[in-house]
């Protein structure tokens, strides 16, 4: 472990505020080079070389990337992450991955930042398999309580008025596995059945009011065309406020697994509802009672009966770093505590965080964010003394809820459930920077 300050910035440096003034950064830079020997052994070695009163060749010595050419713009007609982040992807859990059918991965929240997921390690979760369906064979059928069933083709859906909307999918499973105690180790495992991204698409009402929408009609059957169909009922009131049938994310098309050509995004509601590979919306004037909100998607209690319509995702939130797969490398001082904070009832009003288990909180930094049903990133810049900490965040949403502690929320719901943990997360930080999943009561 070492003692040391942030790069150079709090140690003396030739840049200062007099260098500033007194002539050009461009000309205290020729100034450098010139006389680079000597002064290199001074502000321009790094802090950790600066320990050892060595230069550092990264800054003193024109290095191959600057001395020939990089690759030409057309190398890379579609970018994908450089090698170097090549650690940074969709992981699954053995033991919860039984085949990669009915299967589920993780987004690698611990290192993303910001708010958007890319779509290229966003998670997945099919039932079924992740089908191929071109926008030439797509069909979406609207029939049921309607004046005029209708299907429409994909370039019909192009025709009706696009909205954007950014909107974070959680898994209802997200967290399941923590329900008996702390269990996977690594944020990307306990809380990441989630991303979130810029959806564009048609309101679903306006496809249901091109059909006419009957007057007994009070809800509405959403089917995938996978083999799983996935299919759920919802009642009429959502599909009509702000439903979107969507076939783009992130500005680009959906990806295979993400459901193309078109999927419903359904804004904080759980992930179980967002159906993939659309194909039909039926009306009706009750629920279908599927097997997705059946035996799948409710939550059995503490005396065996069974909480069902569980559709809005409570206010959550985790600290993505420091936590086991984001440990601390650069010892004591100034440390960044980041996570995300996000609630299905509206907007995110305020994430504490804790270093001491709970016993004492500080009103975390939010990053101001036009859109309520989205993931909100928060920030505590805080200064490590080196010692033990029981990291956790709390979420307080729009509505005044309070993200409960796991005891609190095995007190109301037992231990039963699969679904909908919101619970607050602990990590204990050790000394040496590292980080585990534990448990605090
Ligand atoms: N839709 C269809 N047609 N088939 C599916 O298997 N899985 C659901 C939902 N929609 C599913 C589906 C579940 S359980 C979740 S959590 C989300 O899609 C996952 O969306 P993603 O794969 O884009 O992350
Ligand atoms: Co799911």
């Amino acid at each position: 472990m070492t003692d040391r300050p942030i790069g150079s910035a709090r140690t003396e440096s030739p840049i200062t505020p007099d260098a500033l003034k007194n002539g050009s950064r461009r000309r205290f830079l020729t100034t450098t080079l010139a006389t680079g020997g000597a002064l290199a052994t001074t502000a321009l070695v790094p802090a950790t070389a600066r320990a050892q009163g060595e230069p550092d060749p990264l800054i003193t010595e024109v290095q191959p990337w600057a001395s020939g050419f990089g690759d030409g713009v057309d190398e890379t007609p579609y970018g994908l992450p450089i090698h170097f982040e090549d650690h940074v992807v969709r992981r699954t859990v053995s033991w919860l991955t039984a085949d990669t059918i009915s299967s589920i991965n993780f987004t690698p929240i611990h290192a993303l930042d910001g708010t958007i997921t890319p779509q290229g390690c966003a998670f997945e979760r099919h039932h079924s398999g992740a089908i191929e369906l071109s926008k030439a064979d797509y069909r979406l059928m609207i029939n049921g309580m309607v004046e005029k069933p209708l299907v429409f083709t994909y370039e019909d859906l192009e025709r009706f008025p696009r909205q954007n909307v950014t909107a974070f999918l959680e898994c209802a499973a997200n967290s399941g596995m923590e329900w008996a105690g702390a269990q996977l180790n690594g944020a990307q495992f306990t809380h990441g059945m989630i991303h979130n991204m810029e959806y564009t698409g048609v309101p679903l009402r306006l496809l249901l009011e091109e059909a006419g929408i009957k007057l007994e009609a009070t809800w509405v059957l959403a089917e995938g065309a996978d083999a799983s169909s996935n299919a759920r009922s919802f009642p009429l009131e959502k599909m009509l406020d702000d439903v979107l049938v969507a076939f783009k994310a992130n500005g680009e098309a959906l990806r295979k697994e993400h459901g193309y050509p078109v999927r419903l995004v359904v804004p904080g509601w759980e992930g179980n509802m967002w159906v993939k590979w659309l194909r039909r919306i039926e009306l009706g004037d009750q629920p279908w009672e599927t097997r997705e909100e059946t035996s799948k998607y409710t939550d059995t209690l503490a005396d065996g009966t069974s909480r069902k319509w569980t559709w809005v995702m409570d206010a959550k939130s985790v600290v993505t770093s420091p936590s086991p797969q984001a440990p601390i490398t650069h010892g004591k001082g100034p440390l960044v505590i980041t996570g995300m904070a996000w609630s299905g009832r509206g907007g995110i009003k305020r994430v504490d965080v804790t270093v001491d288990g709970g016993k004492t909180w500080k009103e975390a930094r939010l990053v101001p964010n036009a859109n309520p049903m989205s993931l909100h990133r928060f920030y505590l810049e805080h200064d490590w003394d080196g010692s033990e900490m029981l990291v956790q965040s709390r979420a307080i949403d729009e509505t005044g809820y309070v993200q409960p502690t796991k005891d609190a929320l095995r007190g109301f719901r037992g231990l039963n459930s699969i679904y909908h943990n919101n619970a607050i997360q602990t990590w204990l930080v050790k000394a040496n920077g590292e980080a585990e999943n534990v448990e605090i009561s």
